[in-house]
This record gives structure tokens, C-alpha cells and sequence, in this order.
């Protein structure tokens, strides 16, 4: 299809600015040339993007914030703007994780906000959606997804889907070492697609990146983004060992 694979590491809460600065450089020289073959993108926590964007100036990984306010500046104690992100070299922003939807109340109408606040900025989102276990297991995939699809996005210009990275992140695949099959992950990911094209045409759904997040790591990754709509992954744990994160990256392209 045409679609330049697009992998981003999550780091959520781990790394200190220091450490940070570690895992980055070694990451530089761990992933070499083949950051010029796909998109790849670090997502450290607030502390340590000014030290990542630093040290990543200039080389082919780009660097993307894990939240943003829905505000542009004022009394919102303990929040970071999207100007404040900008401002030091972000050009990502993951949007409606699954974890800030769990324990930080982040709703559809929320992360619909947040995402096209970003973009109006100048970053470009990445917005979360996935299932639990228990609406998989009771048959609710395809409303959950659709259900976040639409609020989520629904009402997106084409100007700013364009802008937009999908993830879809089982939420029963985070962190738990179980991985959705390659065919489960597609057939979402295929669903999502066909979404997109009912909104915005066919072709712009073509264009749109859709990551795959959940467990996904240096033995899984080649055919995870082997499936046909599976364009790139949000990877959390493995993303947080250079050497780990950097053949998790080869072996996709390779
Ligand atoms: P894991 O790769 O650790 O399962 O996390 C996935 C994730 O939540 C990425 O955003």
C-alpha cells in the first residue's frame, strides 16, 4: 500500500532524565541506518523530553510526549501545553492510552479534544483505542472500537486525519505478555480501516497509519507489520532496552 511502517516506543513512566539521555544515545547507535527505512519515535515521560530532544536533534528519531492539556496556557495546575511541547523539538503526542482512559478519566470526548488541540498546534497525535478482555470475551469488540472510532475521531477534518496515527492497543495485550495473533490484531485493524473510508473515502483510509500496541517485541514484530493493515506498532516494554528496541525495529524491516 505504500505505507512507511511507523514504530514508536511508549516509555509511560519509567526513565529518569539521566537515564533517558542513556538509553537515547545508545539507541542512536544501536538502530544505525535503519532509521531511514521507517519512522521511529521515542515517547519519554515530560521530565526527560528535553534532554531526549537534545541528544535526537538532527537524526532519524523523531521524539513524541506521552499526554497533553486540552488547554493552551493558564490556571491548570500541574498541566503541559501543547506550546510547552513544541517548543522543545516534540513532534508526537500519544492521545487517549489506555491507561491515562483507566486511571485519569480520559473519555472519547476528552481524548477527541486533546487530539485536535494538538494538531491545531502543530503536533501530530497518535490516538489510542483498544478493547478489554471482558468486552472481547463478551462479543463487544466491534462496538467498543467503533464506539471510540467515532468519538474519538468522527468528527475529523481531512486535513487533520491526515495528521492523525491510529494505535490499536488491545488493553488485554498491555503489558501481559500476550500478544493478540497476528490475524486478531488484523481484523481490527482491518475494521478500523474500513471506518476511515466510510468517513473520509477510500483513498485517504489507504494513506492513514495504523499502529498495532500490545506486547509486541524483537521475535513478534516482522509478522505483526507483515499483515496487510498493520502499518508500525506502539511498543511499551520492549521499547526501554536500546539493544531490545533496535532488532524489535530490524526484524520489522528485515
Ligand atoms: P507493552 O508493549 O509493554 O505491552 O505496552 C504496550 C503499550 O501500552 C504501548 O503504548
Amino acid at each position: 500500500m505504500g505505507r512507511r511502517l511507523f514504530i514508536a516506543g511508549n516509555w509511560k513512566m519509567n526513565k529518569t532524565a539521566s537515564e533517558a539521555a542513556d538509553l537515547v544515545s545508545k539507541l542512536k547507535t544501536e538502530i544505525g541506518a535503519a532509521a531511514g527505512k521507517v519512522t521511529v519515535a521515542v515517547c519519554p515521560p515530560f521530565t526527560a523530553l528535553d534532554r531526549v530532544c537534545g541528544i535526537l536533534k538532527g537524526s532519524n528519531i523523531a521524539v513524541g510526549a506521552q499526554n497533553l492539556s486540552d488547554k493552551a496556557s493558564g490556571a491548570y495546575t500541574g498541566e503541559v501545553s501543547a506550546s510547552m511541547l513544541l517548543d522543545l523539538g516534540v513532534r508526537y503526542v500519544i492521545v487517549g492510552h489506555s491507561e491515562r482512559r483507566q486511571y485519569y478519566g480520559d473519555t472519547n470526548e476528552i481524548v477527541n479534544k486533546k487530539a485536535k488541540f494538538a494538531i491545531s498546534a502543530g503536533l501530530l497525535p497518535i490516538v489510542c483505542v483498544g478493547e478489554t478482555l471482558q468486552e472481547r470475551e463478551a462479543g463487544r469488540m466491534k462496538d467498543v472500537i467503533t464506539t471510540q472510532f467515532k468519538g474519538c475521531l468522527g468528527n475529523f477534518t481531512k486535513e487533520e486525519i491526515l495528521k492523525t496515527t491510529i494505535a490499536y492497543e488491545p488493553v488485554w495485550a498491555i503489558g501481559t505478555g500476550k500478544t493478540a495473533t497476528p490475524a486478531q490484531a488484523q481484523e481490527v485493524h482491518a475494521l478500523i480501516r474500513s471506518m476511515l473510508s466510510g468517513v473520509f473515502g477510500a483513498d485517504l483510509a489507504e494513506q492513514i497509519i495504523i499502529q498495532y500496541g500490545g506486547s509486541v517485541k524483537a521475535d513478534n514484530s516482522k509478522e505483526l507489520m507483515g499483515q496487510k493493515d498493520i502499518d508500525g506498532a506502539l511498543v511499551g516494554g520492549a521499547s526501554l532496552d536500546p539493544a531490545g528496541f533496535a532488532k524489535l525495529i530490524i526484524n520489522a524491516i528485515g
